[in-house]
């Protein structure tokens, strides 16, 4: 279905070390701030050599979350890719807001991110498309069922500070794995 898009010339490798090294993990954390990112829109940062993306989703975003599971094969985040706090529905702290390392799980590409409905296919509820391989995944970082995609994104520790107007990116979830 996706492969048929062609779209492969699109695609970004994430090439950069994924693995930095102890002392860098500890000192790098990011504060994101949320006010600026409209209901729909995303914001992508840098974070440890990654890009971590900021969604903030609307209330139809997050209806589209119960609707597509049955396509998805870990709708309820079984593998630990989230800390245990994100292992819900939404993959987060807040329904409303997303914060996730936006690397594919297939070979470390970065996906698009694609949320209107019917966008990459016809039926399609919104969410990332890698265009290396095709992988799909909801707005929540799930992966679809029969793509080269082995497992839902990756979801970093993080927080809401200063009122809940910023997030605060604080380290990989140890058992997450990028790709
Ligand atoms: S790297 Fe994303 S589908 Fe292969």
């Amino acid at each position: 279905m996706v492969g048929a898009l062609g779209c492969a010339g699109l695609a970004v490798p994430f090439v950069k070390s994924l693995e930095p090294d102890a002392s860098v993990a500890a000192a790098a954390t990011t504060v994101a701030d949320l006010t600026g990112i409209a209901p729909g829109m995303q914001m992508t940062l840098s974070w440890q050599d990654k890009p971590v993306i900021i969604v903030h989703r609307t209330p139809e975003m997050i209806a589209s979350l119960k609707e597509v599971e049955p396509q998805l094969a870990d709708p309820n985040c079984t593998v630990p890719q989230q800390p245990p706090y994100a292992k819900n529905i939404y993959r987060s702290i807040k329904p409303e807001w997303l914060v996730m390392v936006r690397v594919c799980t297939h070979l470390c590409c970065i996906p698009l991110f694609k949320p209107a409905p019917g966008s990459v296919e016809p039926g399609w509820d919104g969410g990332f498309h890698c265009p290396c391989h095709g992988s799909l995944y909801d707005l929540s970082g799930r992966v679809y069922k029969n793509v080269p995609a082995p497992r839902n994104m990756a979801i970093p520790e993080y927080r809401f500070v200063d009122g809940g107007k910023k997030v605060e990116i604080t380290a990989m979830y140890p058992e997450a794995k990028l790709c």
